[in-house]
């Protein structure tokens, strides 16, 4: 416990002299603020400030008070308090930042018992494959950040004698994905650093507690975001303040729907106010007390600053209320992609059915993990043209040769990444198990078991998913056909035998083709 003791007194002399350097900031922008307002566009205006420290210490008491009774038990909220060593805490406060960058808490909660479980120090994460990184990675999203943790780990273990970096800005410079915001979430909450830290539940408290409208990604209101943030820290619990912050943006302060009546720090917000002004005002206006010169005058609380880079651009909107704050520039529509995929098919040794899944590139989108038989769709082809793009793809891994007619149509599985809307376009084909021994480094059979612990994205669990609902339906109009008439098994068999050689797949009729199915029939021409 020392070791982490002595971290927190650190912290506490690092949060003096960080509190020193606010207080003189302070006292200059007293001394200043008039020809700031006017002159200074580059330091905002006190409307957008804390400007007085019995705000500042009143509302680290407040925010604080509400989070010891309603903070949420986190296993890496666990580990920060409860962990002696200074190096293991460096570590887990690593892992969950890096899973919670673009990930929810609740989806987090499990991969990350289950990360720590299997490796509970650095130097264990270090000696695991990427193969296994990128395994225990799939389904959270984003796989490029546990290829980065596994790196970082590598590199502390041998550039850094296993030891992790102790300061906000060593953090920063020498793990590979570490910003400026994860490093300050490390260095507050496992070393106890006064720093601020702003992510995108902060940016969006602080954007409403200051009136903050102007575009939440420009320069000018970053910096600010960031010294709001320093000033406001609570030197005594830095990573509990952070962590409040976070959570306040989380639960109360949320983007849509925000519960203002629940926020401890209502008191201190500029937005909450402005709805109640602009209310009243309303109100007043349609009791004939206000007139037209009055109302149209700006709030005393108002920022004075005309050029003023943190303001809005667009008027206030009484409709969104609180949430006219923050703003963000309009997003890039998502590129869209269509790609045709192909589940093939064979029954293995065992007698269970295997999987073809083909490896992505090491770098890019997905890098290194699984998929299926896989191709970029570019311009509209026609569904012949498809299946011959398909066999082609299929006889350059497996070298088997493939007709068109063997592949059946699927579906289509949606899957939206951050910045591309995906469309599979799905095929299968059963093969019998001749001609398909290959398992190079890119491409390996696996069973339906092994399919589901293998490092595949969450595109390749859809496109299960979609086999298996239409392998359940399948079996149900099955069952409903045997109850009414015995034809369709009749039918089937037809389709079947009639189907020319070379490779013949189960329920060559119809076009949409069950998982079950998949499994069954196969004759191949070159066997
Ligand atoms: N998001 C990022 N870091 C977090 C933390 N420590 N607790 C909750 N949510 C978070």
């Amino acid at each position: 416990m020392s070791s982490l003791r002595s971290a927190m007194q650190k912290g506490k002399r690092v949060g003096l002299e960080m509190v020193e350097t606010a207080k003189a900031k302070r006292k200059k922008s007293k001394i200043t603020v008039k020809e700031e307002e006017t002159v200074d566009a580059a330091s905002p205006s006190t409307y957008h400030t804390f400007p007085d420290p019995a705000d500042v210490v009143l509302l680290r008491s407040q925010l604080l008070n509400w989070y010891d009774k309603e903070k949420r038990e986190l296993p890496w909220r666990t580990l920060a308090m409860t962990e002696p060593d200074l190096n293991i805490r460096t570590y887990a406060v690593w892992v969950s930042e890096i899973m919670l960058q673009q990930t929810q808490v609740a989806t987090v909660i499990d991969y990350y018992n289950k990360w720590m479980k299997r490796w509970p120090t650095v130097q264990d994460l270090a000696a695991a494959t990427l193969e296994e990184v990128n395994q225990m990675w799939a389904g959270l999203g984003y796989y490029s950040r546990g290829k980065r943790l596994h790196e970082g780990a590598q590199k502390v273990v041998s550039e850094l004698k296993g030891q992790l970096p102790c300061t906000v800005d060593s953090l920063l410079k020498q793990l590979p994905g570490v910003g400026r915001y994860t490093a300050s979430a490390i260095g507050s909450i496992a070393l106890g650093h006064v720093t601020g830290a702003v992510d995108g539940n902060v940016i969006r408290v602080l954007c409403r507690l200051r009136a903050i409208g102007a575009d939440s990604t420009s320069p000018a209101v970053t910096e600010a975001l960031w010294g709001l943030a320093n000033t406001l820290v609570d030197p005594e619990r830095p990573g509990d303040f952070n962590q409040a912050m976070m959570e306040l943006g989380a639960r109360v302060c949320t983007p849509k729907g925000p519960l203002c009546k629940q926020c401890p720090v209502q008191s201190h917000c500029h937005s909450y106010r402005k709805v109640h002004v602009k209310q009243e005002k309303n109100s007043m206006k349609l009791l004939g007390k206000l007139d037209r010169k009055t109302s149209a005058l700006p709030d005393i609380e108002d920022c004075m600053n005309r050029s003023c880079p943190l303001c809005p651009s667009e008027p206030w909107d009484d409709e969104l209320g609180v949430q006219n704050f923050p703003r963000k520039p309009a997003k890039k529509p998502p590129r869209v992609e269509r790609t045709l995929t192909c589940v093939v098919i064979r029954p293995g040794e065992s007698g269970e059915d295997e999987y073809l899944l083909t490896q992505r590139p090491n770098k890019g989108l997905l890098a290194g993990l699984w998929e299926f038989p896989s191709l970029l769709l570019e311009g509209e082809n026609s569904e012949m043209k498809q299946k011959k793009a398909l066999c082609a793809e299929i006889r350059r891994i497996l070298g088997t040769h493939l007709t068109e007619s063997l592949i059946q149509y699927v579906g289509e599985v949606v899957h939206i990444f951050s910045h591309i809307h995906q469309t599979y376009v799905v095929h299968s084909v059963c093969l019998k198990d001749c001609d398909t021994q290959t398992q190079t480094e890119n491409a390996q059979w696996l069973t339906r078991s092994a399919l589901q612990e293998a490092a595949v994205s969450t595109g390749v669990k859809k496109i299960v998913k979609l086999c298996d609902s239409l392998d359940s339906q399948k079996e149900q109009t099955s069952k409903d056909g045997k109850r009414q008439k015995h034809t369709g098994l009749k039918n089937e068999k037809r389709t079947q035998t009639s189907k020319k050689p070379k490779l013949s797949v189960a329920n060559g009729g119809s076009r949409q083709l069950s998982l079950n199915s998949f499994f069954k029939t196969v004759k191949e021409e070159s066997c």
